[in-house]
């Protein structure tokens, strides 16, 4: 028995394998072009692991992934590669059409045409699982209820945007070739191994280089944070007990301002690393907002809970001091990533 996942050298991806693997002895295909986000380095622990077999393909080259899913038989495709950071979808919008929405298409062909050829009782186990984001619902008001399965899509970046039409198409093969589909919508993620560019990674990383850290507008947007092992957790449960054509929200339960996000690491960093003098927080500095910024995110998980018993073991707390700990013992890896695209796309986004 095999499974795929696209993506599996990102921040999600390679920690998802990783759990994987830790969890079970099912062999994983990754399928990951490695663009500038998939870093082989995070999956360095699984060099020798026959249980882990990585083809760097795009999900574009329908051709390869037909071949790949033909050689290895999985019995479940689940779907992590895209471009997946916000600022860069309001720069350069056109990978996310690239990549979110004909490669997801293109992956749906490649599955849609293996699982046809499946025997019935293959074809009836199988699994293509959609991973997307609470971002597809677009922005809530301070009083709004959370987002739950049924509210409306409503995208508002490009990045979300090509999200919404990926999840419309996963849907569509649905109801339309019976393809047994699960899609997952998640909140904002955190922990171990996620790229410098996102919030909580880039505050720290700045703060140990004694560079500004930066908080669009006024700071006071709302995230909801679960801690990516948590997020793992949920799409192993929904793999194993979703039913087909359903969706389901994953959340931690924690929304956080984003400058309360960026007080709590910096007082973390004051305990564990102290500056010569004075606290991190003298390093934060309010820059231009982000365009069309979404106000608020918060996840109604009750679905997933009532059905899967599933609940975050990390709390805000627990999840940010491991996290702080991780990037403290990991410098190299930091380093190691923040190549040349990295500085070019600091310098853009930030100068
Ligand atoms: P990431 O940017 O860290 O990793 C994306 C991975 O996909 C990289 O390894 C990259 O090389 C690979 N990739 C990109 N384009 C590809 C292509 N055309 N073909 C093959 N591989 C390709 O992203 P992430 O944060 O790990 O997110 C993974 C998934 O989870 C995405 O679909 C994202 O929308 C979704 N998601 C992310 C979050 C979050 O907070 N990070 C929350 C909810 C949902
Ligand atoms: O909600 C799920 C989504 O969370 C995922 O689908 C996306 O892939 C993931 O990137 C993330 O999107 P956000 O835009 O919410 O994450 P980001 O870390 O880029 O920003 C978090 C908040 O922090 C957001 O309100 C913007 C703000 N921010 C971000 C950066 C990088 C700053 O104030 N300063 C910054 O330098």
């Amino acid at each position: 028995m095999s499974i795929v996942v696209t993506g599996g050298a990102g921040f999600i991806g390679s920690n998802f394998i990783l759990e994987w693997l830790a969890h079970s002895d099912e062999t994983v295909i990754n399928i990951d072009c490695l663009s500038y986000a998939g870093n082989l380095s995070n999956l360095q622990s699984l060099q020798d692991d026959r249980r882990h077999m990585l083809k760097v393909v795009n999900i574009n080259d329908r051709d390869e992934v037909a071949k790949i899913l033909d050689q290895y038989q999985p019995r479940a495709v689940l779907n992590l590669a895209a471009e997946s950071h916000v600022d860069r979808s309001i720069h350069s919008p056109a990978a996310f059409i690239e990549t979110n929405i004909l490669g997801t298409f293109s992956l749906l062909e490649a599955v849609r045409a293996y699982w046809n050829e499946l025997a019935a009782e293959e074809k009836k186990g199988f699994r293509f699982l959609q991973v997307s984001t609470d971002e597809v619902y677009g922005s809530l008001a301070a009083a709004d209820a959370a987002f739950n399965e049924s509210n409306q899509y409503q995208p508002n970046s490009p990045y979300s945007a090509s999200k919404a039409a990926s999840d419309h198409l996963v849907r569509a093969y649905h109801h339309t070739y019976g393809l047994p589909v699960l899609t997952t919508n998640c909140s904002n993620n955190y922990g171990p191994l996620q790229f410098p560019e996102k919030l909580i990674p880039l505050i720290i990383h700045n703060a140990l280089a004694e560079k500004p850290l930066p908080i669009y507008g006024d700071g006071l947007q709302i995230r909801d944070w679960l801690h990516v092992s948590d997020h793992c957790s949920a799409i192993r449960r929904v793999l194993e007990k979703g039913r087909t054509g359903e969706v389901y929200n994953i959340g931690g339960n924690s929304e956080m301002t984003n400058i309360d996000i960026v007080r709590a690491i910096c007082a973390l960093l004051d305990q564990r690393k102290p500056r010569l003098s004075g606290s991190y927080a003298d390093l934060i500095e309010y820059v231009a907002d982000r365009p069309g910024h979404d106000r608020r995110y918060a996840i109604d998980s009750n679905k997933l809970q009532e059905e899967f018993s599933w609940q975050p073991l990390e709390t805000f707390t627990s999840g940010l001091e491991k996290t702080v700990s991780w990037y403290l013992s990991n410098a190299a890896w930091v380093e190691e990533v923040s190549n040349g695209d990295y500085l070019q796309w600091t310098k853009t986004q930030y100068s």
